[in-house]
């Protein structure tokens, strides 16, 4: 199975002056962390790293520590994250007819959910893990007044691995150039084409690093883990 690894952010929400990617978490930068559950995912063959060539030495140093047995690309990456997909998916070994994608700062996802992603992805067109939502969800307005609470047995958290048919995922990705959609992730262009997209259970400590207090917690779970 093709891997992209979307890992073109700044990280502005970590308020980091780098990308957050290289920040690190117990011994290892975050990107190492995911690309270590990635080369231990047997179903994973190849792996595209989606990034900005400023980036490009510190990455080259972490795959090259990692000693990497799976071939590793590194694909330049966009202003947004659809666009650094989009490129990704251009930079795709003509081989590849499946793919998953999955964030770079989601670097707690496991081995095993991966695993699952590729198998799945055999037997339909698109995928994302995700979990049931704890909390209860309201639409609000920006008057800062709600307007629905939806039945929350039907919310869905979203989380990467999401895996998609190529040939489909890159004219949905072109149908969202031309009608200048606006996604955060990928399913969502398979949602507005109308192509179906299934869920496959997701993890619970599958978060993506996005804050300082992430941080802290993808460190709480990697101790857990013995790391
Ligand atoms: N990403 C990307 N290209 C972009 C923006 C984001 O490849 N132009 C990647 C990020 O590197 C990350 C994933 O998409 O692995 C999810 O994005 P997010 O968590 O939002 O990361 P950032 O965009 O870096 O963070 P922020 O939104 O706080 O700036
Ligand atoms: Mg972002």
């Amino acid at each position: 199975m093709y891997l992209l690894i979307p890992a073109a952010g700044i990280g502005k929400r970590m308020g980091s002056n780098r990308n957050k990617l290289l920040l690190k978490v117990r011994s290892q930068p975050i990107i190492a962390w995911t690309l270590l559950a990635a080369e231990a995912a047997n179903t994973i063959s190849w792996i595209g790293i989606i990034s900005q060539p400023t980036d490009w030495p510190d990455f080259n140093a972490i795959i090259a520590d990692l000693k990497l047995t799976k071939p590793v690309e590194l694909i330049q990456g966009g202003s947004t994250r659809q666009e650094s997909v989009y490129n990704g998916l251009q930079s795709l070994p003509v081989a590849a007819e499946q793919v998953l994608i999955h964030d770079g700062a989601r670097c707690l996802a496991t081995p095993d959910l991966f695993n699952s992603c590729a198998q799945a992805i055999r037997h339909c067109p698109g995928l994302i893990a995700g979990v049931s939502v704890k909390d209860t969800i309201k639409v609000v307005d920006e008057q800062g007044i709600i307007q629905e609470t939806p039945d929350r047995r039907k919310l869905w958290a979203a989380q990467t691995p999401q895996g998609f048919d190529v040939k489909l995922l890159k004219q949905c990705h072109a149908e969202g150039v031309r009608q200048g959609w606006e996604v955060t992730d990928d399913a969502a262009l398979f949602e507005k084409c109308g192509i179906e997209v299934r869920i496959v259970e997701g993890e619970e400590t599958n978060l993506k690093v996005t804050t300082p207090q992430d941080l802290a917690i993808a460190e709480f779970i990697l101790t857990t883990r013995g790391f």
